[in-house]
């Protein structure tokens, strides 16, 4: 057997692992130190007993590591039992698991929107020609629910209960006006408390706007010789939290794009990374491997 090619997308929320020929074969919260024992065990687990054939590993990293990440990450890959190691960045692996043919591209925006924030690139022939990190992922979203919850109601919920609020009643658009619907949420102390989606739609509104901004900020950077490509090939979305309803046609309509969320958005970034590995050329322009 030859040795197996391993993308690994360790996020906030949740490590994602890809094996060419097998697709995602696993998924779970990371630990708390994610480079060294998270790896370790995941790399581990996929290469179970049979260490003879040692994988290749490409991992996604943000789009803003430093030289010094880079390097400390590829090392604890080498040490967890990779023959070789290489890094992507998230919105190039993003774009390649979304199933756009990234080096001949003549220009279109990525977005991953992720738990901790999102990451957008305008992308051109294989290369990020702009980047920005946007800080409104879904995390603050769920915050921002719990936040709106305690001034309406003085009702404290926690994390996950804001949480499941957003996957219940979230949108990003606005609810048509008395037809919102009604979810209850658990009261910390005890007790319920009844939500709609009005209220969820509020609080989630500013952040979207951030989004909004970021995302102008990054097409706005782009050379204007990229800009009618752009217009024509657009926006696309990945990310669990690209998964909100609505958001799609909301950044679409403000940002006058076409905008599309990509299929099996949450694993885009997994599935991009281990794809990468049968595109290396690309990779090894950079300075992101060792084998
Ligand atoms: N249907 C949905 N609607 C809205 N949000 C969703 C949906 N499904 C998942 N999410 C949100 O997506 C987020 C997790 O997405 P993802 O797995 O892409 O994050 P991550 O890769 O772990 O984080 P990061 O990339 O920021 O490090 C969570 O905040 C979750 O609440
Ligand atoms: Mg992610």
């Amino acid at each position: 057997m030859l040795s197996k090619k391993i993308g690994i997308d360790l996020g906030t929320s949740s490590v994602t692992v890809y094996v060419k020929g097998e697709g995602i074969v696993l998924r779970e919260p990371p630990a708390d130190d994610r480079a060294g024992p998270t790896l370790q065990r995941v790399i581990g687990r996929v290469i179970g007993r049979q260490r003879i054939f040692r994988p290749d590993v490409m991992l996604s990293v943000p789009g803003a590591v430093t030289g010094v990440e880079r390097r400390a990450v590829l090392e604890a890959t080498m040490q967890a039992g990779a023959k070789s190691a290489y890094l992507i960045e998230k919105p190039l692996a993003a774009a390649i698991g979304a199933g756009i043919a990234i080096a001949s591209t003549d220009g279109i925006a990525v977005c991953d929107l992720g738990a901790s924030g999102a990451e957008a690139a305008v992308i051109v022939q294989g290369e990020m020609v702009t980047f920005a990190v946007i800080r409104a992922g879904g995390e603050r979203l769920d915050q921002a629910i719990v936040q709106a919850v305690a001034a309406r109601h003085g009702v404290a919920i926690d994390r996950r209960e804001g949480e499941r609020l957003k996957l219940e009643l979230g949108r990003a658009l606005a609810p048509e006006r008395g037809r919102a619907r009604v979810a209850q949420a658990k009261a910390a102390g005890g007790g319920e408390v009844s939500i709609d989606a009005a209220e969820v739609h509020a609080a989630l509104a500013p952040l979207l706007d951030e989004l909004v901004r970021g995302l102008e900020e990054v097409i706005g950077l782009t050379p204007p010789a990229v800009a009618p490509a752009l217009a024509r090939n657009g926006l696309v979305l990945s990310g669990g939290a690209a998964q909100l309803p609505d958001l799609d046609r909301f950044l679409g309509g403000r940002l006058r794009l076409p905008v599309v969320v990509a299929r099996n958005a949450q694993a885009c970034v997994a599935t991009g990374t281990g794809l990468a590995l049968d595109n290396l050329q690309m990779i090894r322009r950079g300075q992101h491997y060792i084998t």
